[in-house]
């Protein structure tokens, strides 16, 4: 929930950026304990097949010097869970058990199916039961996840850690010559932070910014890569910051997917902004750095636009953080010798999309962001998060646009269940390239109006919604959702 704090916020933001530079330590990154020691990136192990077994429970991780971090973990994890690997087409059957003491749900964060299925807030596991929801796997190859969604507890559950990457494969990607033995080449990368209490337990009150960086749950995280072409996997899990990711010496990566799958062809950047929620898989060339070498992937973070989360000036509180308006590393990597077979070169070309266009919606809605202020809680059209109401009633197979507007007082990432859409308009100015492809979650800022166009097809149900809201998890929780019938 933001508070009129915000306001202020905002206030002695415009008056520390009018009156002072930015001071000098931009590059001050925090550790741990104060030492500038790495921890190896910790890989979650893979499923495959078609029949996925996940356990969710508590469970505990040495992040900090003394006691241990009470956090919760799937199959056993003691932060983020196995990385699942389905093909595309195979019909799979999931056994959700969760063996906490509290409800959990389990969403498959950009799958395309069924309602009844999503795992959104209405499929709720119980303690101590089993949820079996099966589905065919009708997205791209790409980068997806699974989280719990249980209303007003998704902030909390994923605060613990509970979460996993979800890798989709089919014959378009597997076609190409791109890096991907898992743990080798093709990494995955989970960014988010954490603050913790004196005990070393997290913070699970609301708050916006964790002050230390996790990936993949490690600390201060070192990972060594191969003397060639290497993919990353990125997802943002973070509450509400966003991260504006480049690599030390400035070197230019390639951005190859969006959340819903491949690009047409790589984008060359030497930025890539991600928001909550969103994944993007990249290419950097490690074949020229010398073998003993290193490099760090950091989040450039410092002077943001006030609105992109983790752009304020305080370094505690509610919106505060010690990563807070800083260039931090997110990831320091040491190169290693190339691998037999390795991936030397980018495809010029990755896919053919056939994206919707604008002319292409027969239905307009608009949906604005509301409250905020004094006190109160973010809301859409001014409604807050009601289980039993349906705010949007879609027809199958309608190609609609849907058209957010942000006329209020800090930026925001929002996620749509079901489909995949294609940005079409930011009123901000152009649309980034790389985030040209299919997408399900996206950043709108202070101000901005956002369209977006998608086909709702293949699932209808009177009774079942689907889900939109921000993916700022406190925000969800605190009523920044809404639900979506799709009907015949
Ligand atoms: Cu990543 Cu509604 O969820
Ligand atoms: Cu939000």
């Amino acid at each position: 929930m933001l508070k009129k704090s915000l306001l202020v916020i905002a206030v002695s933001w415009f008056i520390v950026f009018s009156c002072n530079k930015q001071s000098d330590d931009t590059n001050v990154t925090p550790s741990n304990n104060g030492s500038t020691a790495y921890n190896d990136l910790w890989i979650p192990p893979t499923i495959t097949g078609t029949n996925f077994d996940l356990t969710l429970a508590k469970s505990s991780k040495q992040l900090k010097t003394g006691a241990t971090t009470p956090t919760y973990g799937y199959n056993g994890a003691s932060f983020w869970g196995p990385t699942l690997i389905i093909n595309k087409g195979d019909f799979v059957q999931m056994n959700v058990t969760n063996n906490l003491s509290e409800t959990t749900t389990t969403h498959w964060h950009g799958f395309h199916i069924p309602a009844i299925m999503d795992g959104g807030p209405h499929q709720m596991i119980e303690a101590g039961t089993t949820w079996k929801p099966s589905f065919e796997v009708k997205n791209n190859a790409g980068t997806y996840w699974y989280h719990p969604h249980l209303h007003e507890k998704t902030f909390q559950q994923l605060t613990y850690g509970a979460g996993g990457l979800i890798i989709i494969k089919d014959p378009i990607e597997s076609a190409l010559a791109l890096p991907r033995t898992y743990g080798t080449d093709d990494i995955p990368l989970v960014l988010t932070s954490r603050r913790f209490n004196s005990d070393n337990s997290f913070t699970v009150t609301e708050h916006a910014y964790g002050d230390y960086v996790l990936a993949n749950g490690t600390l201060d995280a070192q990972v060594t890569l191969p003397k060639q072409y290497v993919r990353f996997r990125i997802l943002n899990a973070e509450t509400e910051r966003g991260y504006n990711l480049g690599f030390s010496d400035n070197r230019s990566f390639y951005v190859i997917t969006n959340d819903g799958g491949l690009l047409d062809a790589p984008i060359a950047v030497t930025r890539v902004k991600l928001a909550v929620g969103e994944r993007a898989e990249i290419l950097v060339d490690l074949s020229k750095d010398a073998v003993g070498g290193s490099l760090d992937l950091k989040a450039y973070n410092a002077n943001q636009e006030f609105g992109f989360g983790g752009s304020e000036p305080q370094t505690s509180g509610q919106f505060g953080s010690l990563l807070n308006n800083k260039d931090f590393t997110v990831l320091h990597i040491n190169v290693k010798a190339a691998t037999a077979n390795a991936i030397t070169a980018v495809p010029s070309k990755l896919t053919t999309n056939s994206y919707w266009k604008e002319s292409d919606a027969t239905k307009t809605r608009t949906i604005s962001i509301t409250g905020g202020q004094a006190g109160s809680a973010f809301t859409f059209d001014n409604n807050t998060y009601g289980f039993t109401t349906m705010n949007q009633n879609v027809k199958l197979n309608t190609v609609e646009k849907w058209t957010v507007v942000n006329n209020n007082i800090f930026g925001h990432s929002f996620h749509i269940h079901d489909i995949q859409f294609k940005i079409v308009s930011r009123s901000s100015g152009a649309i980034a390239p790389y985030e040209s492809g299919w997408k399900d979650t996206f950043y709108i800022r202070t101000g901005e109006t956002v369209s977006v166009v998608a086909k709702f097809d293949d699932f209808a149900s009177d009774t079942n919604p689907f889900m939109y809201h921000c993916h700022f998890p406190n925000h969800e929780d605190a009523g920044l959702m809404g639900q979506f019938l799709v009907t015949k």
